[in-house]
């Protein structure tokens, strides 16, 4: 079987990661540019000033992106180009770069499909309370609809946000990312409920405009499962999707909150300010949202967190020696499991935990329609005479893109795949370490780009529609 003809062979980025040039062309300071330079908060204090130089060097990717064949590339865009304070002046050279970049796309016939926000906020809005701060919403509505009104004409793919699970519970339980609050839940759920919020807005202002392409937000994707058959695991699995799924999904697709979360959170004193004209307009939207966005790197192997057995000898069997990750609310522990393989950043490589989450989410949700906006292997490449020989990667997004195969068999309504990434780029905490991308940029020869084995690999991918997989 080979894919459809209107599904996307993609690959992605994010602008932060790519970019830099993080002080030119009139763009004002974001986030990261602030966090990244914060003695130890970055592995050996890396940061995003210059990136893999994708913003002069733009026209050298893309090009070797339209060799390698891909049909659509998702890249985000920076705020604070467009509007460098956050909620002020629009910069005429921000929406100049964007627009080339959007065109050199089209000029070899690559879709754009563009996140509105991966991470990067402006510094001034950080500063007054970031997505804790419902202006915060007004600010990223205004900024959404100039990109709308700027490149709408020929970007018809458009995502509001990146994550919201991951830059929220960094940002305010673990405090790795900006703004680096740790163990703050009222906060955590306020900046999720005001994200849901300013993703709702943005889809009532898009439709506004009618300028019928699609829009929709990128979640990750982790599915819980218990670990082992007790009971008490397979009820720590559905508190974990509670938390780490229906609060993420149910306000986008069925435009209110699982009743679960809720209930907790108001017996836990952390429910969010909303208001009921707030709530309104999450209903609304929902319908209005054309599609999921899933990123998908791995499942969750869930058991009840038991304190008390800490100290003592782990029951479970199937579990290896490594320790767990307790949930912020400490009802569960994410655990390795004896009988999984994992990457050498210990990320649990699963294509039937997809496939498996797939089927869960029809389940939840129904037929909805999804792209998968992410995907791939965290590898240190190998490197034999000069040629980067990412089998290992190759091994992994054939596996994943099997099991979307299957998924479309199934009935469905996968509209394309991303692979993360297209190049090799920064990873917000860990520099330059691991790679992810199909070309390669040498970090000792002035940033060089060439292409890996896995270039060629995705290239014949595409070119058979995936037939021979
Ligand atoms: C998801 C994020 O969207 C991306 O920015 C990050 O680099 C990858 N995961 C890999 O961790």
């Amino acid at each position: 079987m080979r894919f459809p003809h209107d599904f996307f062979f993609g690959a992605a980025s994010a602008a932060y990661q790519v970019e830099g040039a993080w002080n030119e062309d009139g763009k004002g300071v974001s986030n990261w540019d602030v966090f990244s330079k914060i003695p130890g908060k970055t592995f050996e204090g890396t940061n995003g000033d210059i990136a893999v130089d994708h913003y002069h060097r733009y026209k050298e990717d893309i090009r070797l992106m339209a060799e390698m064949g891909l049909e659509s590339y998702r890249f985000s865009v920076a705020w604070t180009r467009i509007i460098p304070d956050g909620d002020g002046e629009i910069n005429s050279q921000g929406l100049a770069f964007y627009n080339a970049l959007i065109d050199e796309c089209l000029h070899y016939g690559i879709v754009p499909f563009v996140t509105l926000y991966h991470w990067d906020l402006p510094q001034v809005l950080e500063e007054a309370g970031g997505w804790t701060n419902k202006r915060t919403v007004d600010a990223f509505c205004k900024y959404a609809t100039t990109c709308f009104k700027a490149f709408g004409d020929r970007v018809k793919h458009w995502i509001t946000f990146n994550e919201t699970i991951v830059f929220c519970s960094l940002g305010y339980l673990d405090g790795a990312h900006p703004p680096g609050i740790s163990h703050n839940p009222r906060l955590y759920f306020q900046a999720t409920h005001n994200v849901f919020v300013a993703h709702a807005r943005a889809v009532q202002e898009y439709k506004k405009l009618r300028q019928y392409g699609e829009i929709g937000i990128t979640h990750v994707f982790s599915p819980a499962f218990p670990a082992d058959g007790q009971l008490e695991n397979a009820q720590a699995a559905d508190h974990a999707n509670q938390y780490s799924l229906a609060w993420f999904y149910d306000p986008i697709l069925k435009g209110a909150y699982p009743d679960y979360v809720v209930g907790q959170l108001k017996e836990r004193g952390w429910t969010p300010d909303w208001t009921a004209e707030e709530l309104t307009v999450l209903k609304w939207a929902a319908p209005k949202n054309d599609f999921i966005g899933l990123n998908y790197y791995q499942p969750q192997r869930v058991i009840k967190n038991n304190p008390e057995e800490e100290a003592g000898p782990a029951s479970h069997k199937v579990i290896a020696g490594a320790p767990g990750k307790v949930s912020f609310d400490r009802v569960y522990k994410t655990v390795s499991l004896e009988d999984k393989k994992y990457t050498k950043w210990g990320w649990e490589i699963s294509p039937e935990g997809l496939l498996e989450g797939l089927r869960m989410l029809r389940g939840a949700y129904g037929d909805i329609k999804l792209y998968i906006t992410e995907n791939g292997l965290g590898d240190q490449d190998p490197v034999e005479n000069g040629q980067i020989l990412d089998a290992d990667r190759v091994e992994y997004i054939r596996e994943h893109l099997k099991a979307v195969k299957q998924g479309l068999r199934e009935g469905l309504h996968i509209k394309g795949y991303y692979a993360w990434s297209a190049i090799d780029l920064l990873s917000w905490l860990n520099g330059f370490k691991k790679q992810y991308g199909f070309i390669y940029v040498d970090q000792q020869n002035n940033l060089a780009r060439k292409k890996k084995l896995s270039f060629d690999w995705y290239k014949q991918v595409i070119a058979n529609r995936g037939g021979e997989l």
